[in-house]
């Protein structure tokens, strides 16, 4: 079913966001992409010029409060009704604990928690005056399991997971959905700057599937959860698309 309404995704010119993006543009949804790099929206644009006047593209850092108040008002005003978000900024690093710095620590958590705090604050403003709408936020299995090196970028995706829930429960009552999906490792510029030959080999042995995600294959779990026609009973719930990883234990000897 063709989808009414419009969608912001953050982090929307990379990666990820980048594959949400065009997704949703292909099901019918009007899209907001947001993002920090002007490279990557340039490049973005380029690639979704064929949607025409379906596609926004507005260059911002989530964690700007002023900027995501004035921007998300905005997009409500414009080129509303504003019916979901897809949470999807983020950064990562490989650090080990004893060496990860207070300023690091902070500037993860900024991005990737409070960024992901404000736009969903902003959005259910909106949503809220308009008859609700779908919040999806991009968690990670890191998020979920203790992984080597990711004490910041881990911290901010556990907030992630509980910022779902807990948004779940306080705005269901305005008709807002409130999920999370928390991919496993997904070929991504990201990915491949974070991972070593070594780390990477590392994934590989504790996957089941034995491999890395593309892009392309995290759309399925967001465009479910912002689908009201197929998802209106969801809500405060973490999809793991992560080859397996979370299911399992032992894998292979
Ligand atoms: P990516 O680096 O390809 O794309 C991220 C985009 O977010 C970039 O275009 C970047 O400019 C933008 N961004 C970064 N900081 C921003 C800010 N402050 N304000 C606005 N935009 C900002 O990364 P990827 O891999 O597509 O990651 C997307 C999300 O998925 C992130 O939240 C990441 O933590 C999460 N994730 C990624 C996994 C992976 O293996 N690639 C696994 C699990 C979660």
């Amino acid at each position: 079913m063709a989808q009414t309404g419009s969608v912001i995704v953050t982090g929307g010119a990379s990666g990820i966001g980048f594959a949400v993006a065009e997704d949703l543009l292909r099901q019918g949804w009007r899209v907001v992409v947001v993002d920090l790099l002007a490279e990557n929206l340039s490049r973005a644009g380029a690639a979704l010029s064929a949607h025409g006047d379906g596609v926004r593209l507005q260059q911002a850092d989530i964690a700007d409060e002023p900027r995501v108040e004035a921007l998300v008002a905005r997009i409500a005003a414009t080129f509303g009704p504003l019916k979901g978000v897809v949470n999807c900024a983020g950064i990562a690093r490989d650090v080990p604990a004893l060496e990860t710095s207070v300023a690091l620590f902070r500037k993860i958590l900024d991005v990737n928690l409070i960024g992901t705090f404000l736009v969903a604050r902003e959005a259910a403003k909106a949503m809220k005056e308009t008859g609700g709408g779908s919040i999806v936020n991009i968690a990670s299995i890191s998020g979920l399991k203790g992984n080597l090196g990711r004490s910041a970028y881990g911290a901010s995706k556990g907030g992630v997971v509980m910022l779902t829930r807990i948004l779940a429960v306080e705005l269901a009552p305005f008709g807002i959905r409130v999920n999370d999906v928390a991919p496993g490792p997904v070929e991504t510029p990201l990915v491949r700057e974070l991972l070593t030959p070594e780390t990477r080999a590392g994934w590989m042995r504790t996957v089941p599937l034995r491999r890395t995600a593309a892009p392309d294959e995290i759309c399925g779990a967001v465009a479910f959860l912002l689908d009201e026609a197929r998802s209106s009973y969801v809500t405060g719930q973490t999809i793991a698309v992560d080859g397996g990883f979370t299911a399992g234990g032992l894998i292979g000897l």
